[in-house]
């Protein structure tokens, strides 16, 4: 699929990666829906959208939450004339140990189950939620061919803390793989890609020094540009021999 054709829906669109997928999809031409939990830096990214060849619209959408998803799809489909790819972009951290032992009291602290509960939300309830919507109106529209692009993480593999985020970011992966399997027939196709440290407010607001140890474990030594993962996504938009695969995009973090 062209990226002039696509009639996008990005999720958590209003700031770092989101915003620039959405940005891109609007320069190449194509028309998209930013949907987002923020409603200022929605409409921020609207104005600097503006001039652009394709159309960004804007939508306020909690991705945990059936209703909101509900509205998201039936809403850009109306707005754009029609939906032919979905980002799950939407995501959020809140770390922890599953248990630790205070070194001297012997206290144990434990990831909460709210800590689980809020990070599998957003990260895997929300893409099953947006995929099952947007599969079942593509069809219902018979609007395919379509793509679905998930960005999980790296951290898929097991990152020490991140119970909740590391189990969300691998089930989004296996999910991508029947999602493949399960939608090929209606002619929508489903990639993700896995990015490693990239450029976002979440790196920059982090101190130096911190930064850099995290980048030594990088072969090629800095973190990615939002560009760099945006490739990523252009590939599986644009190559419709593509479907059911993770794409590692992490400078050679998880080699
Ligand atoms: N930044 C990295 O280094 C990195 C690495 C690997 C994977 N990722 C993944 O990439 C994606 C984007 O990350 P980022 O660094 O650009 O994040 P970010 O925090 O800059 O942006 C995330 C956006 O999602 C929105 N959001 C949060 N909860 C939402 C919800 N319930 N519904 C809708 N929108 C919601 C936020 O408002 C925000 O605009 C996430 O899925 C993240 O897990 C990031």
């Amino acid at each position: 699929m062209r990226i002039q054709d696509a009639r996008a829906i990005v999720t958590g669109a209003a700031s770092g990666m989101g915003r620039h997928f959405a940005l891109s999809f609007a320069r190449g031409g194509a028309q998209v829906v930013a949907a987002d939990v923020n409603a200022d830096a929605l409409a921020q990214l609207q104005a600097e959208a503006q001039g652009l060849p394709g159309q960004l619209h804007t939508q306020l959408c909690n991705v945990a939450s059936e209703d909101d998803v509900v509205r998201l799809v039936g809403a850009a489909h109306e707005r754009m004339g029609g939906l032919n790819v979905l980002v799950n972009n939407a995501g959020i951290f809140r770390d922890g140990l599953l248990v630790r032992a205070d070194r001297e009291t012997g206290a144990i602290k434990k990831m909460s189950l709210d800590q689980w509960n809020a990070v599998i939300a957003v990260d895997l309830t929300g893409p099953f939620l947006c995929t099952r919507e947007f599969a079942a109106k593509v069809i219902e529209a018979k609007a395919g061919p379509a793509v679905v692009v998930n960005v999980s993480s790296v951290s898929r593999h097991g990152n020490v803390g991140q119970s909740n985020y590391s189990a969300a970011k691998a089930g989004l992966v296996a999910d991508t793989a029947l999602w493949g399997k399960e939608l090929a027939r209606y002619g929508i196709r489903v990639g993700a890609i896995a990015p490693g440290f990239v450029d976002t407010p979440i790196l920059q607001g982090m101190r130096p020094e911190v930064l850099q140890k995290m980048l030594q474990g990088v072969p090629l030594g800095r973190a990615g540009s939002t560009e760099e993962i945006w490739t990523g996504v252009r590939f599986i938009v644009e190559c419709d021999f593509f479907t059911g695969r993770c794409i590692d995009i992490d400078g050679g973090m998880s080699v």
